[in-house]
């Protein structure tokens, strides 16, 4: 396992980021929209650094496939609390990576009419897109390769580190 980001690199792009939605967000009470599971931790921190009113809520998908790679099928497995019409919302993400999750849960959410539908993920694997999605708000965009960490597991496991890590090819658990 090798360390990506540092717990000092993500929390300092966490305040940067913050810094920017509140500015564009002056006046308004954004919904940040969190996909479970592995965006917990980035929307966890993301919120205490955001000084505005905002509500959360959460959204969870699965795709089928094995661990690694996605199948292209995505399924809702648990809805929104609220109603979004009319609301400025952000989808939170972990990682962005063949697109496919983001552009379903985008196509889902516009058909409710919020008010404006923003994207903001904490690592982009922009070269593995396959579909076009547009990403608002990104932590960092990161080469291929399988990580783990501040949310995001290896088989549920992992997901508490406090930095980023890249399993390497020869990992043993
Ligand atoms: C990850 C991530 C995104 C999706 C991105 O979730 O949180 O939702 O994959 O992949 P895509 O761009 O190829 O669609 P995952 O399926 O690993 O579930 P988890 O967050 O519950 O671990």
């Amino acid at each position: 396992m090798r360390v990506l980001l540092s717990e000092q690199q993500i929390q300092e792009r966490i305040r940067e980021i913050a810094t920017q939605i509140h500015t564009d967000y002056e006046g308004k009470k954004p919904i940040l929209i969190g996909i479970l599971k592995g965006s917990f931790v980035f929307l966890s921190d993301l919120i205490r650094e955001l000084e505005m009113e905002l509500e959360v809520d959460f959204m969870a998908t699965s795709s089928y496939g094995d661990a690694t790679t996605s199948s292209g099928v995505v399924q809702l497995t648990k809805d929104l609390d609220v109603a979004i019409e009319g609301r400025d919302v952000i989808i939170v993400e972990d990682i962005v990576d063949t697109g496919l999750t983001l552009r379903y849960l985008r196509q889902l959410l516009l058909q409710r009419f919020p008010a404006s539908l923003a994207v903001c993920t904490l690592l982009d694997k922009s070269a593995r897109r396959q579909v076009e999605v547009p990403v608002d708000y990104c932590g960092f965009d990161i080469e291929d390769g399988f990580v783990v960490g501040y949310g995001i597991d290896y088989a549920q496991k992992y997901r508490q580190l406090r930095f980023v890590a890249i399993i390497e090819e020869d990992f043993n658990e």
